[in-house]
């Protein structure tokens, strides 16, 4: 640890605002990821259990929580990162790539407009939510070569006016930008360079020199599927390395257990969706 490594006393916790889903209909009854199997049995029970410890350890930690209700039908609707991205409390809605996950748009814009968020914005291009955007102080960086598109990030660019980084990933694996980067506080950041192309490397190493690095070990645990309030670090339990970097940085990571959701290619940030108010 060098010398102007913060320790944990010095870095402090902003309390958040989140929406989950229960996974009561979880289930892997499609493939559009490489780790979803339709043959390889899930525990809906567990996956709910699992779920459940995540949703009262933020609330435990101070945090305000809202749920959403599951609809039969979309099981990939507990990863509720990707069903809407929040900035200054504007909502961008989530328009689905993949036919079999559609619906779920709709159905988040509907809970937003039902609770009271009047700037709504209902997209016109590919767009997966915090699966694909992630809000750090400066900027929002965005992923696209799987799921969201170069036209998704110029609307979020418009609606939110502020500036849209496009990140081009190239591993199937990690095919959402929230499954190879992860936002700890204000404009640090930690990522699997590995996830991302040449040129996007170099434009993360240049905006974020002091950036936590994971490795390709703690990538494939999903490590960098993390929520962070700014000292606690939610990830899978999995990724000893990271929590060992993160705690050298002065925060406290805090391993939670998603076996169960990690069959559908998710793990804790993609099960949390942030709503940032306005500032
Ligand atoms: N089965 C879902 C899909 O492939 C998993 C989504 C995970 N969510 C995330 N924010 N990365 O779309």
């Amino acid at each position: 640890m060098n010398a102007v490594t913060p320790r944990p006393a010095e870095r402090t916790a902003r309390p958040r605002h989140y929406l989950m889903c229960r996974p009561s209909h979880f289930e892997v009854t499609y493939a559009i990821n490489p780790w979803m199997d339709p043959a390889k049995p899930v525990d809906t029970g567990l996956a709910v259990a699992q779920w459940e410890r995540l949703y009262a350890l933020y609330q435990e930690l101070g945090h305000r929580v809202d749920l959403i209700d599951p609809i039969p039908g979309l099981p990939d609707m507990v990863y509720a990162a990707n069903g809407a991205t929040v900035v200054d409390g504007k909502v961008l809605g989530a328009r689905f790539r993949n036919a079999e996950r559609a619906a779920e748009g709709p159905a988040y814009l509907e809970w937003f407009r039902a609770n009271g968020h009047p700037e709504l914005h209902d997209p016109e291009h590919v767009n997966e939510g915090e699966g694909d955007f992630l809000v750090t102080a400066e900027y929002v960086l965005a992923g696209r070569g799987f799921r969201s598109t170069p036209a998704g990030h110029a609307e979020a660019q418009e609606f939110f006016g502020r500036p849209v980084i496009g990140l081009e990933l190239i591993d199937p694996r990690y095919y959402h930008l929230d499954t190879a980067l992860a936002v700890l506080d204000g404009d640090e950041i930690m990522y699997n360079p590995e996830a991302f192309s040449a040129g996007s490397r170099e434009v993360l190493r240049r905006l974020f020199p002091d950036a936590v690095l994971a490795d390709a070990g703690d990538a494939a645990v999903f490590g960098l599927n993390a929520v962070s309030d700014g000292l606690h670090v939610f990830l899978p339990e999995a990724a000893t390395g990271l929590a060992d970097k993160l705690r050298e940085r002065g925060f406290e990571p805090i391993g939670v257990d998603l076996s169960e959701l990690l069959k559908g290619g998710g793990s804790v940030k993609c099960c949390t969706l942030e709503l940032r108010p306005r500032a």
